[in-house]
């Protein structure tokens, strides 16, 4: 039996010299020194010797154990260390080269309009309010005065969901009437922000999706030219001191008067170009006087009260500033676009 764990002690021996990796050197460890590895098994036999041999083979067989061990931590160490020399000569950073830059994550073009445009009008005293992006029928149309049969009500125009009654606001003008609900008696100042839906074709001019800035003021005495002065402040605001502006007749059926505002181009400073489409002139907003049926839906009494109302696409301020052609940029989430704001 001495003999036999004399043989088995040198193979072991001879096996491990020959190994280089750290799983080979574990798998032998179990094989020869481990729990139950062959020679502590050949230990565990010591009883079936004779009494007489039991101390010398014990001797042996532990000395021969200790050895196999202290040659296993060497063999291992050594394979260790190639196997970390050779991981750092594979992963090698060559650190002259010059590093990878981080992208910086920046604001969408038409927040930055946003908030230049609520930071313009906070500074005139209106506050931000929020109304819902799904509203009635009711809200959307008729508290605004359209009539049964206006072709804004249309499918093709309007988002409609399974419930006929509810859409999608295709303008931010219902939050006039939430607005008016919520502050009656009181007079009001506020801008309404918010996205819009309409059932268009996508076309470089027209989204299905984009912002409104609504402005409402409603109180005692309100004039159109309250409407003229506040509107003319906050274009020189936005688009420099002294631009002229100029305001044309319009409709829309929830304001009386109705207007919409130009401004000189200021890419061309009104001399013409294909931005203003050789006009001069850039259109920027709707506006009007509170039509007497909205203020009454909204709580208040015309004969007392009045206010004036705008609506801006940011979207389009944004197009007219940078030269922007087509409107699918926006929501196109091409980082190229949205990278050069
Ligand atoms: N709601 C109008 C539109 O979507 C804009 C507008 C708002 C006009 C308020 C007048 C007053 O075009």
């Amino acid at each position: 039996m001495l003999e036999q764990l004399e043989t088995l002690a040198k193979t072991a021996e001879t096996e491990l010299s020959q190994l280089n990796t750290s799983e080979a050197l574990s798998a032998w460890n179990s094989k020869y020194i481990g729990r139950k590895g062959q020679i502590p098994q050949m230990l565990r036999q010591v009883s079936q010797l004779p009494k007489e041999e039991r101390p010398t083979f014990g001797q042996r067989a532990n000395q021969l154990k200790k050895s196999l061990e202290a040659a296993y931590e060497q063999t291992s160490s050594v394979v260790k260390s190639a196997e970390m020399e050779q991981s750092m000569a594979e992963g090698a950073i060559d650190i002259s080269l010059p590093g990878r830059p981080l992208s910086r994550g920046r604001l969408h073009p038409s927040t930055q309009t946003l908030r230049r445009i609520y930071q313009i009008w906070a500074d005139m005293g209106f506050q931000i309010y929020h109304s819902r992006d799904v509203e009635t029928d009711e809200m959307n149309f008729q508290f605004l005065n359209f009539p049964p049969h206006h072709p804004a009500r249309e499918m093709q125009d309007t988002f409609y969901t399974t419930n006929p009654d509810l859409l999608l606001r295709t303008h931010t003008s219902p939050g006039q009437i939430h607005a008016m609900r919520e502050f009656c008696p009181e007079p009001i100042r506020v801008i309404l922000p918010g996205m819009c839906y309409r059932n268009e074709q996508i076309t470089a001019r027209s989204e299905i999706q984009f912002h409104q800035v609504e402005g409402l003021a409603v109180g005692h005495g309100i004039r159109f030219s309250d409407l003229k002065g506040t509107l003319i402040n906050f274009t020189n605001r936005l688009y420099g001191q002294g631009r002229p502006v100029r305001f044309r007749a319009s409709h829309f059926p929830f304001t009386e008067p109705s207007a919409e505002m130009d401004v000189e181009c200021f890419l061309c400073d009104g001399k013409g170009c294909k931005v203003c489409k050789y006009a001069g002139w850039l259109e920027i907003l709707g506006c009007g006087m509170v039509h007497p049926n909205v203020l009454r839906n909204g709580g208040y009494d015309p004969a007392e009260f009045s206010g004036f109302a705008f609506g801006m696409g940011p979207e389009r301020i944004t197009m007219l500033r940078h030269g922007i052609e087509d409107i699918r940029y926006f929501w196109g989430n091409d980082l190229r676009f949205l990278k050069q704001f």
